[in-house]
């Protein structure tokens, strides 16, 4: 069974990454309306990477005998500066998710809650991907600059893009 702090602790993380998921599909539906269609799928896979995610979380929490509460998602923002501006604050949206799951590790063991430490080992190590992913990416955006040719090959690239659930750990 979960003690309260820790049900009420992963139902902001639920919260947090079901915003993370409509953060991303907001960017998404932005990259499409100034023409980066690779980029606006790559989002919208983020999208539903994130939603993977929340469900992770929601199904642990139904596991362990809790009880789910959802509440509001905040409203994401609808315009940036550029497609560098875009990840660039993906980057650091994946930084601050970082640290809310390293603050649930803490929680988990502070309460000795050792089932819970275990199952946020996969989102710590999740992150360290998620965070790269979104590095390696700025990384290009930032190098391509607005050199067209070069923008159009890597939004090409970047459409490749498909969401393939992680294959469940028996
Ligand atoms: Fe669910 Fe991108 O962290």
């Amino acid at each position: 069974m979960l003690s309260k702090k820790m049900e009420k602790a992963l139902n902001a993380q639920i919260n947090a990454e079901l915003y993370s998921s409509y953060l991303y599909l907001a960017m998404s539906a932005y990259l499409d309306s100034e023409g980066y269609a690779g980029m606006a799928q790559w989002m919208r896979t983020q999208y539903q990477e994130e939603e993977f995610h929340a469900m992770k979380m929601f199904d642990y929490v139904s596991e362990r005998g809790g009880r789910v509460i959802l509440k509001a998602i905040d409203a994401p923002k609808a315009t940036w500066k550029s497609p560098e501006n875009v990840f660039t604050e993906t980057l650091k949206h994946e930084q601050l998710v970082t640290s809310l799951i390293h603050k649930l590790v803490k929680l988990a063991r502070a309460e000795d809650d050792y089932a819970s430490e275990s199952f946020l080992r996969w989102f710590v190590d999740e992150q360290v991907e998620e965070e790269a992913t979104a590095d390696a990416i700025l990384q290009k955006v930032k190098m391509v600059g607005k050199t067209g040719n070069a923008l159009y090959m890597l939004d090409k690239e970047l459409g490749q893009r498909v969401f393939t659930p992680p294959a469940k750990e028996e």
